[in-house]
C-alpha cells in the first residue's frame, strides 16, 4: 500500500521496507515505512505527512552508527540531497553549505580538490555529512567540530527551522547536543564548513607522523619547506592505508566501526591501574584541566583476549578489538551477547564500564 500526500509535492513511503542493506552491521530490520527525499519542499510535505498519519518520524544517514532493531516504527527517512554550495571566502578561508545526504568520504575528497583543508585526517569515515556533527566523527587527532561554523535543520517536535552556531552545538569527544536536548528531536539538513586555504598537515598521530617522516626523509627538500612538500591529498591517502590496514570493509565484514567509546575516567584511578598496568595507553582530555583521562578500549579489550575472539556469530576484529563484526545471519541477540561479554571482561579485569558508540535505532 502506498500513500500520497494531498500537498503539492506527492510523497510515496514504501511500507514494510528491508533496512538490513542501509545499516553496515548488516542487522535484520524492517522499518514501518521508508521514505527518501531529493528537496526541501519533499522533506517538508514528508513531515506533514508524518504529522497527519501520526507517524513518528526517524532519521537514517549512512547507517554506519547505529544499531538498528528488527522493527523501526514511524517513518524513517533519508537525505538524498547532496549539493555543495561556496557561500564566501577571503585571502585565509572558505565557507562552504554541504547537504546532510552527501557522503562524508565524498565530501573530504571534494574539499581536497576545491583546496579547502582541515578534513582530510577524516578520510574514509563511513556515513553522511549531516550524522558528522552529531557524534562529533574523528580520527587521526582531528575532530569534525574544529571545521564545523554551523548546523541547519528542522526541529522535528516543533517543525521551525532552527541553526546551531558551533558553539551551541555543545561538541566534545563523540559527542554534541544532538545526542543531548536535541536527541531524535532535530533533522539536519545542511552543515556549514569554514575550511583553510592554507594547507597546514596534522600528523600528531603516531602511524601518520611515521609516514610523514619515512616521505619527508626521502624527498629532496629543504628541512624549512618539509612541511610545504607534503600534500592535503598525500596524508588523506595515508589515512585511508591505515584505516584499510586495520579497519575492516563493512560492504564485506559488517561492523559499526569502534563500537565502543574510549572511556573518560578520572585521574586517580587511572594513576592506580597505571601501576598494575604501565603500558596502557592513555591520552588527556580537552578542557579537563588534567582530572581526567581517555584510556584506550581498544587496549582494554585486547587485554582481555577477545581480539580476534568469536561469540556465537560476532567477532571483535583480528586488526582492531575495538571493532565488532558480524558474520552472515548474526542477529541483534548476537551482537548483544558479545558486547555484554567484553564489556563484563572489561570491567572484571579494570573496573572501567565500556560504552557503545553506535546509538539504537527502532
Ligand atoms: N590497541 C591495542 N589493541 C587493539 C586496538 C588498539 O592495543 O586491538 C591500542 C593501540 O596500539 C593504541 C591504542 O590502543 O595504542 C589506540 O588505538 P588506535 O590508535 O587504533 O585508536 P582507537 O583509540 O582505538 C580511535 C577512534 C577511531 C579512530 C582512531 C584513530 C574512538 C572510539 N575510536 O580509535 O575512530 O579511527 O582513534 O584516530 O575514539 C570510529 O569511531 O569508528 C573510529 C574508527
Amino acid at each position: 500500500m502506498q500513500h500520497q500526500s494531498n500537498t503539492h509535492t506527492s510523497v510515496n513511503p514504501i511500507p514494510d521496507f528491508d533496512l538490513s542493506k542501509h545499516n553496515t552491521l548488516a542487522l535484520p530490520s524492517k522499518a514501518e515505512y521508508f521514505c527518501r527525499y531529493k528537496s526541501i519542499s519533499e522533506l517538508l510535505n514528508l513531515l506533514a505527512y508524518a504529522n497527519k498519519e501520526k507517524l513518528n518520524i526517524k532519521i537514517l544517514g549512512g547507517g554506519s552508527n547505529m544499531i538498528v532493531q528488527p522493527e523501526v516504527k514511524g517513518l524513517v527517512i533519508q537525505s538524498a540531497m547532496t549539493d555543495v554550495v561556496k557561500l564566501s571566502e577571503n585571502d585565509d578561508s572558505v565557507i562552504y553549505a554541504v547537504d546532510a545526504g552527501l557522503t562524508w568520504h565524498d565530501w573530504v575528497l571534494k574539499s581536497i580538490k576545491f583546496c579547502a583543508y582541515g578534513l582530510e585526517n577524516l578520510a574514509l569515515i563511513p556515513g553522511t555529512v549531516g550524522a558528522s556533527p552529531v557524534q562529533n566523527i574523528g580520527a587521526y587527532g582531528v575532530e569534525v567540530c574544529q571545521a564545523i561554523e554551523e548546523v541547519r535543520g528542522i526541529q522535528i517536535s516543533t517543525g521551525q527551522w532552527m541553526s546551531f552556531s558551533r558553539e551551541q552545538c555543545d561538541f566534545s569527544y563523540r559527542d554534541s547536543i544532538f545526542k543531548k536536548q536535541f536527541k531524535n528531536d532535530f533533522l539536519i539538513t545542511q552543515v556549514i564548513f569554514k575550511l583553510s586555504k592554507v594547507f597546514r598537515p596534522q600528523t600528531s598521530y603516531a602511524p601518520l607522523k611515521q609516514m610523514a617522516e619515512q616521505f619527508l626523509s626521502t624527498t629532496n627538500v629543504d628541512a624549512n619547506e618539509n612541511a610545504k612538500s607534503l600534500s592535503a591529498q598525500q596524508v588523506a591517502d595515508w589515512v585511508i592505508n591505515v584505516r584499510n590496514s586495520k579497519l575492516p570493509d563493512p560492504q564485506i565484514i559488517p561492523n559499526a566501526g569502534s563500537f565502543f567509546t574510549n572511556p573518560i575516567i578520572e585521574k586517580p584511578q587511572v594513576d592506580e591501574l597505571l601501576k598494575q598496568f604501565p603500558t596502557m595507553p592513555v591520552y588527556p582530555v580537552a578542557n579537563s584541566t588534567g582530572k581526567l583521562v581517555k584510556v584506550a578500549a581498544g587496549w582494554l579489550i585486547d587485554q582481555c583476549g577477545w581480539k580476534g575472539k568469536s561469540l556465537g556469530l560476532a567477532k571483535m576484529h583480528d586488526q582492531q578489538a575495538l571493532v565488532l563484526t558480524l558474520k552472515p545471519g548474526a542477529s541483534q541477540q548476537d551482537l548483544l551477547s558479545i558486547q555484554q561479554a567484553v564489556q563484563a571482561d572489561v570491567m572484571n579485569k579494570f573496573g572501567i564500564q565500556l560504552r557503545p558508540e553506535p546509538q539504537p535505532f527502532y
